[in-house]
Formats: C-alpha cells, structure tokens, sequence
C-alpha cells in the first residue's frame, strides 16, 4: 500500500452530501486513517449501512453513529486514533445530555491487533470490529445498542460475497479514479511490520469477482482503476475455468473493458514482480508508467534481519529489468530508517541505493517497535535523535529527487486525466501518467476527460501546464 505520512489523517467526504439524509435515516461519519485499503474498506462500509438506513454525513457533531477505521503500522498512528476517542468521549456526554445518543465504532487494523483492549482503555467505544467482517456490520451495530461488541474472528464466509455493490450515484460522487481490493492479507512476514497479523493471510478475490467489481465502476462513470493488495502482486485469483491467473493476467483482463482508460496497483514486493508483471509495463497501454515497490533499506544485512528475502543487488536488477520494458517508469518506494542494528554504514547503503535509483516519489518512516512482532524483540534498537537525522538527510535526497523528475516533464505534452477543478478560479486539475498533480487553465466541462498538457513549469508536488489544442 502507499502509506500516508505520519501525520496525515484522511478525511474522506463519505458520498454525495448533496442528497439530503432522507428524514428519519441515521446519520454515519467515518474517519479513516492508513493506507489506501482503509479508504476502500470505508467506502464498503458506508455502502453496507446505506443499505440499512444510514445517511452518511461529513459532520461528525450530527452523527449517530461515528466509526474510526484505524491503522496499526506505526505508534504514532495507533496514538491518533485514541486521542480521537477522547475527543469523541466529550461529544457522547454532549450527546447524552441533550438526550439523544452516540454509538462508536472501532473498526480496522487497530480493532483487529487490539480488540477488547480498545474497550478497556477506552469504554466510550460500543463496537470494535476487524477488517474481515465489515459485511456483519449491520447486524453487530443492532448488538452494539445493548452491550459492548468485539468482533475480531475471521469469518468462513468471503466477506465480498456479502458486501452490496455501491449504487451509481454514489460511485460517480467519489470521482473518476477509483480503488478496488483485489487482495487482500500477508504471509511475508517481514519482523517489523503488523500487517500479517492484522489483515490475515493472503487472499485473492476470484477473477470474475474482480472483474463484475470493475465493470459496475466503470458503468457508473469511473475512468481510471488502481488495484490494491498489501502484496498486490503476489495476486493469483482463480478464474471460471479452473485456471490460476496472476496479476498480470488480471490486468490485461480488466485492459478490455471499454471505458477504463487507466490502470494502476499497489503496493508490490520486489519477490514478486514476475517476468509477465514486468513485460505488462512494456506491452499494456492503460497501464500506467508508474511503480511504487518498496524496498526498506539498501543494507544486505539490514534486509535479512528484516526478513525481506532479496538482497540490494536483486532489487537493483529487477528495477533495471523494469526500466528495459518501460523507460520513462516513475519508481516510487518506501524505507524505514532505524531499523535494529542499523549502523552509519548500513544507512550509507540505504542512501547509495536511492542514488541509484533515482526515484519519482518515496515514503520513509523511523523504524517503531510494533509489539509482537519480532523487530521489537531485537537487541541494539537505535535512539530516536539517530533515526530523526537519518530519516531528515533520506526525505532530502528524495524531495531532490522527486524534484527533478518533475523538472523532467517541462516541455514535454503529457495525457492528464482531468479529474477536478483546480485550487485557483479557471483552472482544472488532473493527474499525469507517473501520478503527478497537474494544473493549467481549462473549463470545467474537461473534467472526465484526459487532454493533451504541455508541461511549462513544475515543483516539488505539482506540475504546471497548458492544454494543447489538438487542431
Ligand atoms: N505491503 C506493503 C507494506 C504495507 S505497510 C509492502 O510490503 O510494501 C507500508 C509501509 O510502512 C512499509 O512499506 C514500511 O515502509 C512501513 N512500515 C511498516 N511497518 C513499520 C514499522 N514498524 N515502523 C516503521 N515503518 C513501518
Ligand atoms: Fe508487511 Fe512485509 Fe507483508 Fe509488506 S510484505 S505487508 S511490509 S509483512
Ligand atoms: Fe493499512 Fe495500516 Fe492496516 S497501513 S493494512 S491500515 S496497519
């Protein structure tokens, strides 16, 4: 997944506001922290309980019911969450004095890793449930109004079977790029992070559950797909036939559906970025030149001690191989810096590596102790002044980076997929090929459409441009 900075809160406008909440329908405001998932979870979720009842709301203050889908990656992130509980404990007195009432839901990584505890720490919560059971949602929010509820189980039954699809107007309320889990869980087990614990094993959704997924979007307007897993490539979904397809099949799959112009996917392992993944890049013109494959460090031993099973000169040839099948490709990665034992000369490495790389755009994250897993439990954890330094000189080598691959593009006309109106009056907005931000004047009626951009200026977030008319 694309992790979100460490401070980021995704605020998500849960679907169209501008159809009134019909009268006597609860009202639902959902919060959601983390990765990509999380935001696609939420969207299932709002559309699970608009199928009973709910009218989602962008006020929290009016809500009857709040949910807070969480994330569990790092502490800081863990921390959010319950200092938003005490903030939401305040409103539930408010609530309660003035005679009416305010369920609260934990839902997410954090409710799986922690469950019951979330209620002991803070029993203003009514529901905690885990990622796996969101189609109960329903039913585990008529218990909540009687007692405390804690679902963390991982239910037999596939959850996407049981999820309802979202109505129409609701999908072209999100917009024109949408997010579609196509697997889900992990068995890497790398020893610092939580996510196998917290989503479960891999799975894979069936082809033509995908595939039914994809052609509802695009029916209601969507142009522009990214596929998501926590190991998205290692996706191997069973087809009509009996035959296991892997994601680059997947993806020439979904190529033929008349109507989506684009395709994207995250987030990727290095072990499993096949030979057909990498040919894709090359062969599919709806897939975009764009990669995020994360890669942590550029230590050798750094890397065992991560459990990540590839060394640096693996993951410098496979960017290679890939650089062969796509040469303009925007490479994207995430590291975490401070891992145990992680001496000056091992974050030299990190460094050389993105030297050699040269990315488009990274994620890096100081390495934080997740209890349970086995990065925690090693000797020689580094001091937070050691890891701010190194995390400082690292988000500078990439901001540079980042940088002149978007000075790259000046003068060159790139398709933008124009998705909104821009932040000044009269100008649009839209996202390149490698997904950079891409401004320049245009009326409003371009939007859902992809126009040619001659890049005439760019920064470290954005470029800008001019539309060229086509004569
Ligand atoms: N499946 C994805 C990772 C999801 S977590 C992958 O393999 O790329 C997103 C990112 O968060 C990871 O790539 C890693 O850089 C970071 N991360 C995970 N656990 C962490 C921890 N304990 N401390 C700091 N960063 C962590
Ligand atoms: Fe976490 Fe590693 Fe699995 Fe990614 S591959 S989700 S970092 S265990
Ligand atoms: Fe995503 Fe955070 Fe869970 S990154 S998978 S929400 S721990």
């Amino acid at each position: 997944m694309r992790p979100q900075g460490p401070d980021f809160v995704y605020w998500r406008a849960m679907h169209d506001t501008r159809t009134p909440a019909s009268t006597g329908s609860k009202r639902l405001y959902i919060r959601t922290y983390g990765c990509q998932m999380n935001v696609y979870d939420s969207d299932r979720m709002a559309d699970v309980l608009t199928a009973h009842g709910y009218a989602p709301t962008e006020d929290i203050e009016s809500a009857d019911l709040v949910v807070l889908n969480t994330c569990h990656i790092r502490e800081k992130a863990v921390e959010k969450v319950y200092s938003e509980l005490g903030r939401l404990k305040n409103l539930k007195a408010r609530r309660r004095a003035e005679g009416s009432d305010l369920m609260i839901g934990v839902a997410g990584c954090v409710a799986q890793a922690e469950g019951e505890e979330i209620i002991a720490r803070a029993p203003v919560v009514d529901l905690v449930f885990g990622p796996q059971s969101y189609h109960r949602l329903p039913e585990l929010v008529a218990r909540a109004k009687t007692a405390h509820v804690v679902h963390t189980d991982f239910p037999e039954e596939d959850k996407f079977e049981h999820l309802p699809p979202p109505r129409r107007e609701v999908v072209l309320a999100r917009g024109l790029t949408a997010f579609l889990t196509v697997q889900e869980g992990c068995d890497k087990f790398c020893t610092f992070c939580v996510v196998p614990y917290t989503r479960g094993g891999e799975v894979s959704r069936p082809v033509a559950q995908v595939e039914a997924e994809a052609r509802q979007l695009v029916a209601a307007g969507v142009r522009e797909l990214t596929l998501l897993g926590q190991n998205v490539n290692a996706y191997h979904g069973l087809d009509k036939n009996g035959e296991t397809l892997g994601l680059a099949g997947l993806l020439l799959r979904l190529s033929q559906i008349e109507g989506l112009w684009r395709l994207r996917f995250t987030t990727s392992h290095p072990r499993d970025m096949n030979e057909d993944l990498i040919a894709a890049h090359g062969d599919l013109d709806t897939l975009m030149p764009y990669l995020h494959l994360p890669v942590q460090s550029g230590s050798d031993r750094i890397l065992k001690a991560m459990n990540r099973r590839h060394r640096r000169a693996d993951y410098l040839d496979l960017i290679a191989r890939i650089r062969a099948a796509r040469p303009d490709i925007a490479l994207s990665g995430d590291f975490i810096v401070g891992f145990p034992g992680e001496t000056d000369e091992d974050f030299a490495k990190t460094m050389d590596l993105i030297e050699k790389v040269a990315y488009a755009s990274a994620f890096s994250f100081k390495y934080s102790p997740r209890p349970g897993t086995p990065g925690a439990e090693l000797p020689d954890q580094i001091d937070d002044r050691t890891k701010s330094v190194r995390l400082a000189a690292l988000q500078d080598l990439i901001a540079r980076q980042q940088e002149s691959f978007n000075q790259a593009q000046i003068g060159r006309t790139l398709p933008v997929l124009i998705d909104k109106p821009g932040r000044r009056p009269g100008q649009i907005a839209g996202r390149s090929p490698y997904l950079q931000a891409v401004h320049a004047e245009g009326k409003m009626s371009l939007i859902g459409t992809i126009q040619p951009v001659e890049i005439v200026s760019a920064g470290k977030n954005s470029l800008l441009g001019k539309i060229v008319t086509l004569e």
